[in-house]
């Protein structure tokens, strides 16, 4: 299987347009060594890579589109290489980029009843797609019993793992977390007998989730956040990254020191926040990663498996 990274950063992408943080700042003025980043979202497909799944629509899409020739077919006057798309969430960085694929054909769409519910409620984009190029539901359900299969990667299964986690502030179930808010794939390529484990919102690795990291051949992480306080020591708001659904890449309880037990794997850290120390290239917490073989993910890398 094939995984194209269509977007690295996560909401706001990197720089964040009104941003003016140390690393937007430093970005703008050529001071900082680091990559632009557009908003989360990842395509699959099988070795041929012809047909492409989708996971997340970013607001970004039609520029991430521009930039992967692979999924531009070019086979008619209107074509699209994507067959379908998963949502892990409802979020506006990982479901807006549904807006711009409107002007294609009815879209398959895969996702779960709760985010369903948030996408005809709170952040109706399904309802206005019904004006355009329709969607057609898929509902994903939880666990290895209720694996999935996309019909045009018939190699490809997809398992779901809940995940603890918010739902997005417009979600009417904000307030009484609903399992299905935020999934994890778990992603197996039957060609290869290789499988990736996506979890670009990971609030926490426990007894449940760690099992399935052990399983993969790759693992595709959420990497949001350093450090706790990372709002706060850039003057942006004091509000703690733990709060927002995101495990912190430092400390005792940190994603780094998760990924050290799991040492024969590949470790990429996706939808990186504009204010992670890590889009540094130069900084010192980067080298850390780099030293725990741990790899940042940018937008146009392709991930073999
Ligand atoms: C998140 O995952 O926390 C989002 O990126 C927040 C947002 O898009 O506003
Ligand atoms: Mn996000
Ligand atoms: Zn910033």
């Amino acid at each position: 299987m094939k995984v194209h990274i269509l977007g690295s950063g996560a909401g706001g992408g990197f720089p964040q347009w009104n941003c003016y943080c140390h690393n937007c700042d430093g970005f703008r003025k050529g001071k900082l060594h680091a990559k632009a980043r557009t908003q989360s979202s990842i395509a699959i497909s099988d070795k041929v890579g012809t047909n492409w799944i989708l996971i997340n629509a970013s607001p970004d899409i039609r520029a991430q589109l521009l930039n992967a020739q692979a999924l531009q077919p070019a086979r008619k006057v209107r074509d699209s290489a994507i067959d379908g798309v998963i949502l892990v969430d409802s979020q506006i960085d990982h479901t807006t980029g549904l807006l711009m694929l409107r002007e294609g054909n009815k879209l398959p769409l895969y996702c779960t009843q709760s985010v369903y519910e948030d996408l005809t409620t709170g952040f109706p984009i399904i309802n206005i797609l019904a004006s355009y190029c329709g969607t057609e539901f898929h509902e994903i359900k939880m666990g290895a019993s209720n694996a999935f299969n996309i019909p045009s990667l018939p190699h490809i299964r997809f398992i779901a793992i809940a995940l603890e986690g918010k739902a997005p502030p417009y979600s009417p179930h904000r307030q009484s977390p609903t399992v299905g808010d935020n999934i994890a794939l778990f992603i197996h390529c039957e060609h290869s007998n290789k499988s990736l484990f996506y979890a670009p919102g990971l609030a926490k690795i426990d007894e449940v989730i760690f099992p399935w990291m052990q399983q993969a051949d790759c693992l595709l992480l959420d990497g949001t956040f350093w450090q706790e306080d990372e709002m706060k020591v850039n003057d942006i708001a004091d509000k703690p990254a733990a709060s927002m659904g995101h495990l912190l890449q430092s400390g005792a309880n940190g994603m780094i020191n998760h990924l050290n037990k799991l040492p024969d794997k590949r470790k990429i850290l996706i939808h990186i926040n504009n204010t992670n120390p890590i889009l540094d290239e130069d900084s010192a917490q980067r080298k850390e990663l780099s030293q725990a073989g741990i790899e940042v993910a940018e937008d146009g890398m392709v991930i073999s498996l």
